[in-house]
């Protein structure tokens, strides 16, 4: 008789943020579904949160899927429910992670399942360290579209044209030709990062050109995309990264992947789900959905802009402001906007945005451009109007609106007039019924290449999978 093989042991690590901690959950989901014993590890401070929305029990269910968490390195923030800094948050665990995550790799190791591999997110490039030395694989996972990593990739050459720095407002419109595979992009859709608009980007830029030189030791990177959507790009990061695989997008490959993990979730914030209801009432792809994600912060005068600029397109819509949306603090909306709208707009803090997104009553989607947003919309079919805030967000908008046409962008000054303008015409006007359509052949490819038996991000999961095993004895 043969001996009883092992369950390999994946070691799922997110970057400390909701828009990270989505797609690996699912990435974890998937491997759980593929036979992998897994354990997910998040900072102690977002595990409190996702007790306090989920509930303990909803992270501590299965055996086989177990929950784990570090130190962040940082005193805790005094309001429990605050978003964290993004930059700060990643030098201090840079800086003081590897020590407590090797702890934790040690006590794993010490039951009767070691981790046999790691899937990390490319921000946590400390864990390469302890890959090497446990001489186990690592795959990277790069959570946004491939464009913004070869931008990142760029920088040099963009710093020897004299194309970067550039402070925030100056020559936005310069065409950019010289990005392989992005010609035609302007100034304006560079990662804030890589235009280093603010002080903050110097460091975000340095500790990412560190971290995608860190990458070049994992066993592969993997993107939320899939490879018909931005083959372009796949092929030219693998000549210079180790290979890039298109594995998404997840919530499509999840879909296939076993019930028992279904209850596992990864808000931060209290999902209201009333809104679901709420579109069971509206007609057939009549509603525009508006949600500017986790991070963007804007000012009081842009929500009047697009309180008075929805108002004012007389559609119906389902608008999510986050408690900490306008400069940190809860927005307060115009009584007379509020009156105005009751009939057909419906406001709330928090969603299950992929089941909206998926609603038949949902006809676009006014969104901040994050890379989690733009894959879902384009898993639902959903055309876009793409207001940018940071990072990433800004070369996602260009994707959309120009190599997809599945977008149309909203000037970062935003006009109430400029709002309604473009909900008219994405809603019910005929370059609307172009974009949807786009967006409907894409949501197509995308099902072929997570569904059927040789699609694309089907068989670019095997490689992955071959790679993971890698550590297996
Ligand atoms: C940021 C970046 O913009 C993004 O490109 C990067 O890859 C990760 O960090 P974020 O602002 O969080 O992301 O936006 P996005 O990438 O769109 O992720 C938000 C996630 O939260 C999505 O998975 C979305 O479905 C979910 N969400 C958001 C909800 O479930 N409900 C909500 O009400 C809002």
């Amino acid at each position: 008789m043969g001996s009883i093989q092992k369950k390999p042991h994946a070691l799922c690590f997110p970057a400390p943020a909701q828009g990270h901690i989505n797609p690996m959950l699912k990435v974890a989901k998937i491997l759980h579904s593929k036979g992998f014993h897994i354990t997910f590890v998040n900072t102690e401070f977002n595990h409190q949160r996702l007790v306090k929305y989920q509930g303990s029990d909803a992270l501590h269910g299965l055996p086989s899927f177990c929950f784990e968490t570090i130190p962040d390195g940082l005193p805790p923030p005094q309001n429990p429910d605050e978003t964290q800094v993004f930059p700060i948050l990643w030098k201090s665990m840079d800086e003081t992670c590897l020590g407590p995550f090797k702890s934790l790799l040690t006590k794993l190791n010490a039951s009767s399942s070691p981790v046999t591999c790691i899937v990390a997110d490319l921000f946590m490039g400390f864990t390469l360290d302890a890959a090497k030395e446990l001489d186990i694989p690592e795959i990277v996972l790069w959570t946004s579209g491939v464009g913004a990593l070869m931008c990142v990739h760029e920088q040099n050459n963009l710093l020897e044209r004299g194309l970067v720095p550039r402070e925030a407002n100056e020559h936005l419109d310069t065409r950019i030709d010289c990005v392989p595979t992005m010609s035609g992009m302007r100034l304006k859709h560079l990662p804030s990062f890589v235009r280093k608009t603010s002080p903050g980007d110097e460091y975000m830029l340095e500790g990412l050109c560190l971290q995608a030189e860190r990458a070049k030791r994992a066993s592969a990177i993997m993107f939320n995309t899939f490879y018909e959507l931005e083959s372009d790009l796949l092929d030219a990061l693998s000549s210079v990264f180790p290979p890039c695989y298109g594995v998404g997008p997840f919530k499509l490959l999840e879909k296939e992947s076993d019930e028992s993990v279904e209850f596992i979730k990864s808000n931060l914030w209290k999902e209201e789900n009333t809104c679901l209801k709420w579109l069971e009432s509206k007609p057939k792809s009549s509603v525009i959905y508006v949600n500017f994600g986790s991070t963007t912060v804007m000012s009081h005068q842009y929500i009047l802009e697009f309180c008075w600029g929805l108002a004012k397109s007389n559609c119906p819509f389902l608008w999510i402001i986050r408690p900490d949306l306008v400069d940190g603090k809860s927005a307060v909306l115009p009584p007379e906007f509020l009156e105005e709208i009751s009939s057909r707009g419906l406001l709330a803090n928090w969603c299950p945005q992929e089941q909206v997104l998926n609603h038949p009553s949902i006809g676009g989607f006014l969104t901040h451009s994050g890379w989690n947003s733009t894959i879902e919309s384009i898993s639902s079919g959903v055309p876009m109007i793409c207001w940018p805030f940071f990072a990433d967000q800004l070369t996602n908008c260009w994707s959309c609106c120009n190599k997809w046409e599945i977008g149309m962008e909203l000037d970062s000054d935003v006009k109430r007039e400029e709002v309604s303008k473009l909900v008219i015409e994405l809603m019910n006007g005929d370059k609307g019924k172009e974009m949807r359509k786009n967006a409907i052949d894409l949501k197509k490819k995308a099902e072929k290449a997570c569904t059927s038996p040789s699609g694309s991000s089907i068989v670019n999961l095997g490689k992955v999978i071959d790679h993971l095993l890698q550590g297996s004895p």
